[in-house]
C-alpha cells in the first residue's frame, strides 16, 4: 500500500470532511491533518478552513512528487515547505514536531530549519499568499 492509498483508505480511524471541494482528513493515526487538491495554473489553493485547530497542514496534490507542509507563521504568515529532503530530495515523512527522512536519517524542525544531517540546508520555502480566507501556494515550474 503506498502513502496516498494509506492516507485515503488505510485507517479506519480517520474521518473525511469537505472543504472549498477538497478533501481533508482528520487522521487520529497521522501527526498532521491532510488536505489533497491539484495544482492549477501553477498554484495550490488552501482554504485557511481547512487547518481547524491545528497550525499545521500536510498538502498533497495530485501528480506532483512531494508533500508540501503548510504551516502558520505568526499572526498573519504562512510559511510553504517542500518536504523534498535537501540532501538527496527523498520525500520527508511528517512527525509530531517535525519532518525526517527515513533514506540516510536527517531532521528538520517544523519550520523546514535541517538539525540532524547529512543534509546541509534547510527545506525549500514556496512563495505563498494569504487572502479572502484562502493560502496561494506558487509551485516553480522546476520542481513538478
Ligand atoms: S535523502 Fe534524506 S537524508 Fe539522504
Amino acid at each position: 500500500m503506498n502513502r496516498r492509498t494509506f492516507l485515503a483508505k488505510g485507517c479506519a480511524l480517520c474521518t473525511a470532511v469537505t472543504v472549498g471541494g477538497a478533501a481533508v482528513l482528520l487522521q487520529s493515526c497521522a501527526p498532521l491533518p491532510t488536505f489533497e487538491t491539484r495544482i492549477e495554473y501553477g498554484m495550490i489553493t488552501v482554504p485557511v478552513a481547512a487547518f481547524g485547530s491545528t497550525d499545521r497542514l500536510l498538502v498533497n496534490a495530485a501528480a506532483f512528487p512531494y508533500s508540501i507542509a503548510l504551516v502558520k507563521d505568526g499572526p498573519a504568515g504562512m510559511l510553504a515547505l517542500l518536504l523534498r529532503c535537501t540532501h538527496a530530495d527523498a520525500q520527508l515523512a511528517p512527525e509530531a514536531r517535525g519532518y525526517s527522512c527515513r533514506m540516510h536519517g536527517s531532521k528538520f524542525t517544523a519550520q523546514g530549519s535541517v538539525t540532524r544531517g547529512p543534509a546541509a540546508r534547510d527545506l525549500e520555502r514556496l512563495r505563498t499568499e494569504v487572502r479572502d480566507a484562502h493560502v496561494y501556494i506558487h509551485i516553480p515550474e522546476r520542481t513538478m
